[in-house]
């Protein structure tokens, strides 16, 4: 049998991922050794494999198929564009894109101007003010701290992850409008899914199971 290999975006996602698969058996004891410096754990019985790798990097890795399965945010899904199949919401890491700003801002949303908007997601946030609003915007890309953004004077709003909120109150911006629901998402190389079809689909419906289970 060939190994099974899973990509996890490292962090809060890949522990939840993993406490998850730990209920439907699948476990890796190597991976929680908390001082280890090895990048790649396997499970001998089960012939699978577990690496965590950037949030960004997880759909490169499933679409060419050096991960047949991956975990990861819908947010880098949508970002990242890769040829992939999405199997499963996991409903774990629910948070919303939003466009966020200071309440001045929503005016500018509202007319047609020409606008600044700065994000950590320039796909997404082009998609939504091209082909959703149709409101010509120039994007900035940031990579972190976007709330900073619209404070300092760099753009008039932001294309950001909203989770609490917190960030947003302290800082004196708000949510203006909602791009889309967020939450942590299964995905699936296209030709792992044929040819592992039966571990992958067993891998699955467990997992599904578990789910429902979970919110009855
Ligand atoms: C994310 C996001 C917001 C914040 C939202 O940032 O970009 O800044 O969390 O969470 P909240 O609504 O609960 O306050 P992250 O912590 O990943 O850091 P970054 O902005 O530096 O990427």
């Amino acid at each position: 049998m060939r190994y099974l290999t899973f990509a996890l975006a490292k962090g809060r996602l890949a522990k939840k991922t993993l406490a998850l698969l730990e209920q439907i058996g699948i476990t890796c004891e190597e991976m929680k050794d908390p001082d280890t410096r090895k990048l790649i754990f396997v499970n001998e019985e089960l012939k699978m494999k577990f690496f965590l790798s950037k949030a960004t990097d997880v759909p490169t890795y499933v679409e060419y198929g050096a991960a047949d399965i991956g975990v990861v945010g819908k947010d880098t899904i949508l970002e990242e564009g890769r040829n992939l199949y999405e199997v499963m919401d996991l409903g774990f890491g629910k948070c919303r894109m939003c466009v966020c700003g200071p309440a001045s801002a929503r005016e500018l949303l509202k007319k047609n101007e020409i606008i600044r908007v700065a994000s950590k997601y320039p796909v997404i946030a082009k998609d939504y003010f091209n082909n959703r609003k149709h409101q010509t915007v120039e994007i900035i890309k940031l990579n972190g701290s976007v709330e900073l953004a619209p404070i300092v004077g760099l753009s008039e709003v932001i294309v950001d992850i909203v989770e609490t909120g917190s960030t947003l109150r302290e800082n004196g911006l708000e949510v203006l409008e909602e791009v889309c629901p967020l939450s942590a998402r299964m995905v699936v190389n296209q030709v792992s899914l044929k040819m592992e079809n039966e571990r992958i689909h067993k891998l699955l419906e467990d997992l599904n199971r578990l789910i429902k289970e979970e919110n009855k």
